[in-house]
């Protein structure tokens, strides 16, 4: 650090409010949040300081009042309409009955962990923050453990972090894909094609299909895809391009998709789907899909059959 320069700032950023009597008990110099001045903040982080908010909040009459951490943290996230908020604390984050760590949850699914937190531990002020902040607007607050030197550098400059999230937003969702997502899917279609597991698509045909597609987002980045093809006239449509990014196989990623193809195969009103593959027909019939003839294909699809590829052809009667 020789040589930096650095201005940490503090200061009557944080006013408050006394907690005052409570069943009985005269809480003294114990104070809530009443404003966080983010105005002012926001002057200090634009000359470049350092802004740093102690536990420490000021009445207009200059009275001092001793604040709970978290909740100043929460209250500033939301003030300073921060994407991230990360609250350091003794455990790693939260875990479920197996003792296994959770890595995402909505602030519903961590009220039950919050109600068996011992009341008023850091635990239970940690996740109250969390979820108090998830549900004013900040994307994402993270629990990290302090006793972990690396958990801040593994949160942020890893896809999927270290800790527990509490989110508002599914960071990983399954849905229609947009043009926006060509650029995702040729990176996750790209490997697949090379290997011969997935038949070449270039970005035209991508654009002008885009439609029948839908993806699986993580994080911002497009991690499966799957596609459904209608033909005119055919009670029956292609289900295609089913991939799931290597790095995230084996989560029933693949299994979504397909029911997600399924659905909508079913609001098309076909009554069957087919699938051509050449490496991955176990997969498809042990999820219902049986072996049939090129005869079986629509028209339009046995006269565009690659004989030299020779897929082998699966269809599905939809219920
Ligand atoms: C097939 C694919 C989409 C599955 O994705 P996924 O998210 O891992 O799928 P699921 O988690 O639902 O299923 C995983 C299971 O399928 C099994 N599986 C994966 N590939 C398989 C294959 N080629 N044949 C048989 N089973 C296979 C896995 O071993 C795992 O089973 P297990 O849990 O018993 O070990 C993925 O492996 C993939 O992208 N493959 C390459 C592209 C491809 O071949 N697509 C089909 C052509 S349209």
């Amino acid at each position: 650090m020789h040589g930096v320069d650095l201005s940490v700032i503090s200061g009557n950023l944080v006013t408050a409010k006394p907690l005052g009597v409570r069943e009985g008990v005269d809480f003294d110099h114990s104070g809530e949040v009443r404003r966080v001045r983010a105005g002012a903040i926001e002057g200090l982080l634009e000359k470049g300081s350092l802004v740093l908010l102690p536990p420490l909040g000021f009445s207009s009459t200059g009275e001092v009042f001793d604040l709970d951490a978290a909740e100043v943290a929460h209250h500033a996230a939301v003030a300073l309409k921060a994407d991230k908020l990360i609250l350091l604390g003794e455990s790693d984050g939260l875990a479920n009955e197996q003792g296994a760590l959770l890595r995402q949850l909505s602030p519903d699914e961590a009220e039950p962990h919050l109600a068996a937190a011992e009341q008023g531990s850091e635990l239970a002020r940690h996740l109250q923050a969390a979820c108090a902040a998830a549900r004013e607007g900040v994307a994402r607050t993270h629990l990290l453990c302090w006793r972990n030197h690396d958990a801040l550098l593994g949160e942020l400059f890893t896809r999927d972090g270290v800790g527990t999230m509490i989110t508002q937003h599914r960071y990983e969702q399954l849905r229609p894909a947009t043009l926006n997502d060509i650029a995702g899917l040729l990176e996750l279609l790209e490997p697949l094609e090379r290997r011969g597991m997935l038949v070449a698509r270039s970005r035209e045909r991508l654009e002008h299909e885009i439609d029948d597609y839908l993806v699986i987002e993580r994080d911002g980045m497009v991690i499966g895809c799957a596609a459904l093809h209608a033909f005119p006239q055919a009670d029956i449509a292609e289900l295609a391009c089913v991939a799931v990014h290597t790095s995230y196989r084996g989560g029933e990623r693949g299994e979504r998709l397909v029911e997600a193809i399924e659905q909508r195969a079913h609001r098309l009103g076909v009554g069957a789907i087919f699938v051509l593959t050449t490496h991955t027909a176990h997969w498809f019939v042990e999820r219902g899909f049986a072996s049939a003839s090129i005869d079986d294909l629509p028209l339009l699809k046995r006269e565009t059959y690659n004989h030299a590829r020779k897929s082998k052809v699966l269809i599905k009667t939809l219920a």
